[in-house]
């Protein structure tokens, strides 16, 4: 999936992950001082929460423009990187945690997990975190029609346990709020916007604006979700 025509989007839209979340990744990570790489890091939106908590932080992504919307909000404790995960570009053993925010399902094969088994010291931890949509329901309904959908055949645990990782499952829950312009900028980063034919995006951004206005309470629409996380230990 491309993500370099959403970049302008996402980064106006998405939102922080809960802090909790964050925090609980952190307190795994078996190090004072360490050091994480947040692969699929898009806009640097998880990279920034973890560099906060005072970790040294790699973001790497496989898109440009994603990444040129993470350097505008440079941290000293972050370094960009623009690679793909089949094929990390640092020594082996070189960090303590690997995280994925909301990439995994995008990037997981047998090449991606045998790059992360790689990286990690022995006795890092690689966290996929995933955070419930709400952009591609809603398109679905206003559609009439559904989407094939990219988790389909995602199994990370499994995927995991038949590389040897040994695997636990934990979930949080949160709630954030949008307001119109960030609702519809919201929508169109989700990658199913990819999907959608030219005509029928300019109908689409009519039924949202009407979308919001039925639902949303002083001009903010809520939006309640869940956090998965796998935790893996290689
Ligand atoms: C849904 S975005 C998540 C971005 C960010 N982690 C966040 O939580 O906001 C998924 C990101 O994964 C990146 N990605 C997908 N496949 C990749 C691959 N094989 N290698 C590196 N990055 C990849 C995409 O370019 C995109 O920026």
């Amino acid at each position: 999936m491309n993500f370099d025509v959403l970049s302008k989007d996402y980064a106006l839209a998405r939102k922080e992950y809960p802090w909790p979340v964050v925090g609980f990744c952190r307190s795994l990570i078996p190090d004072q001082d360490p050091l994480v790489l947040d692969l699929g890091c898009g806009t640097g939106i998880s990279s920034r929460q973890l560099a906060d908590t005072g970790t040294q932080v790699v973001g790497c992504d496989i898109s440009n423009p994603m990444l040129t919307c993470a350097l505008r909000r440079p941290r000293r404790n972050i370094r960009y990187i623009l690679c793909n995960t089949e094929c990390l570009p640092f020594p082996e053993k070189s960090f303590n945690a690997v995280t994925a925010f909301a990439s995994f399902h995008h990037c997981v094969n047998e090449k991606t997990i045998a790059e992360i088994r790689r990286v990690l010291k022995r006795n890092g931890v690689f966290f996929a975190i995933h955070k419930s949509d709400f952009g591609r329901p809603i398109l679905e309904e206003i559609l009439g029609r559904n989407f094939p959908s990219l988790k389909q055949a995602y199994r990370p645990v499994e995927l995991l346990r038949q590389e040897r990782f040994n695997t636990d499952m934990v979930e949080f829950q949160g709630h954030e709020y949008y307001s119109l312009d960030e609702f519809l900028a919201y929508v169109q980063s989700i990658s199913y916007w990819n999907l959608i034919s030219a005509e029928e995006k300019i109908g689409i951004i009519e039924k949202l604006q009407a979308h919001f206005a039925e639902r949303a309470q002083l001009e903010r629409l809520e939006h309640k979700f869940e956090v998965r996380i796998v935790v893996a230990f290689p």
